[in-house]
């Protein structure tokens, strides 16, 4: 058992952290590939554009959205794990439109390393977060682990013509995005004693944040015609989904893509999570930077973010009306960018227009 005397860090207990956990983009996308293809007619999002969460239609006006959503721990106090943990697994209910009914938990808990009460603060924070949520974790289950695990298992409803899936973005259409950049970098650099800005309390509460009003938002307003959620794979690695699936290409102008400011200093100190470097590697194939983004700069954009912001494709003329409303509840939309038609599935990265 860990001394109780001390406060636990429950980061130095986990080999990988949140969604830098996660195994590199590239990896499963050949894997899928070989498994039987899904032919029920009811399935409306599968595996096969590798997008946030499953639909399943139920009836004409009815579909269930599925989503699952589990790491090793990204900060050190339980109930903030918890509630981080919650958020992230909330969010790709947000980012297909749909509004969450109800989740179970997916734990693996170290029980000879940690007292049962610190898996007790891990539930407590998820379940006030499923609260601000509007829904209630109704089951779970529960395994040993080495390491601390956490996550949700997440169903939600939506109209099954209402799907805001990734392939639908078009040309024209301009990037909004919703949380700063570089939670990935700050959590990495806490976990390693290095954070000399104290940066970690600002992003544990931008973690923690849920993409439920953007969400609705995004899900009422019109003209939104493609919508994900920025996590392990980084900003360009889920813009990349959304070209890839939509056949298009997009432009991202780096002065106005929000970072978090302790993130750049850490970055050009050597910090960043191995998941930012691997999703750097992938993306290089996706992605043209300009002669003066820095490579610095670069791993900024790939960084793997845990519960990051929601990233739209939206119709031009509808851009103005949604960031009004997003921003009179209490959200920062920021234009990072638009789709082009071509180059077709790749990302150009410029300093600005
Ligand atoms: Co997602
Ligand atoms: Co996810």
């Amino acid at each position: 058992m860990t001394d109780v005397s001390e406060p636990i860090r429950l980061t130095q207990l986990a080999k990988r952290a949140g969604c830098a956990a996660k195994q590199p983009p590239g990896y499963l996308l050949s894997l899928l590939g070989s498994l039987p293809k899904i032919t029920d007619p009811n399935v409306l999002v599968g595996n096969a554009t590798a997008d946030d969460a499953a639909v399943y239609k139920l009836s004409d006006d009815l579909a269930l959205v599925l989503t699952t959503d589990f790491f090793t721990p990204i900060v050190d106090r339980p109930s903030d794990f918890g509630a981080v943990a919650a958020a992230n697994a909330l969010s790709d209910v947000y980012a297909m439109g749909g509004k969450p009914i109800a989740a179970l938990s997916i734990v693996g808990f170290p029980d000879a390393l940690l007292p049962p009460a610190v898996l007790g603060e891990i539930l407590r924070g998820a379940a006030d977060k499923a609260n601000e949520a509007g829904i209630a974790i109704v089951g779970g289950h529960t395994i040993k682990s080495e390491e601390p695990i956490f996550g949700l298992a997440v169903v939600g409803t939506i109209h099954p013509d209402r799907v805001l899936a990734n392939d639908k973005a078009r040309p024209g259409d301009v990037l909004i995005l919703t949380k700063s950049l570089g939670l990935g970098i700050i959590t990495t650099a806490a976990k390693n004693g290095e954070d000399k800005l104290g940066a970690i309390g600002e992003a544990i509460g931008i973690m923690s944040t849920l993409n439920r009003v953007a969400g609705e938002e995004f899900a009422q307003c019109g003209g939104v015609h493609a919508l994900t959620d920025v996590t392990g794979f980084g900003l360009l690695g889920h813009l990349r989904n959304m070209v890839a699936a939509s056949n298009v290409g997009a432009i991202v102008d780096f002065d106005r893509v929000p970072i978090l400011a302790a993130a750049r200093e850490y970055v050009h100190a050597g910090v960043a999570p191995g998941g930012t470097h691997a999703n750097h590697r992938f993306l290089a194939d996706w992605t043209s930077y300009a002669d003066d983004i820095t490579k610095h700069e670069q791993l900024l954009l790939c960084d793997a973010q845990t519960s990051g912001g929601l990233l739209a494709a939206v119709a031009p003329e509808a851009a103005t009306p949604l960031l009004a409303a997003l921003q009179a509840r209490g959200v920062t939309g920021t234009i990072i960018g638009r789709i082009e038609a071509t180059p077709q599935q790749k990302i150009v990265v410029r300093r600005n227009a």
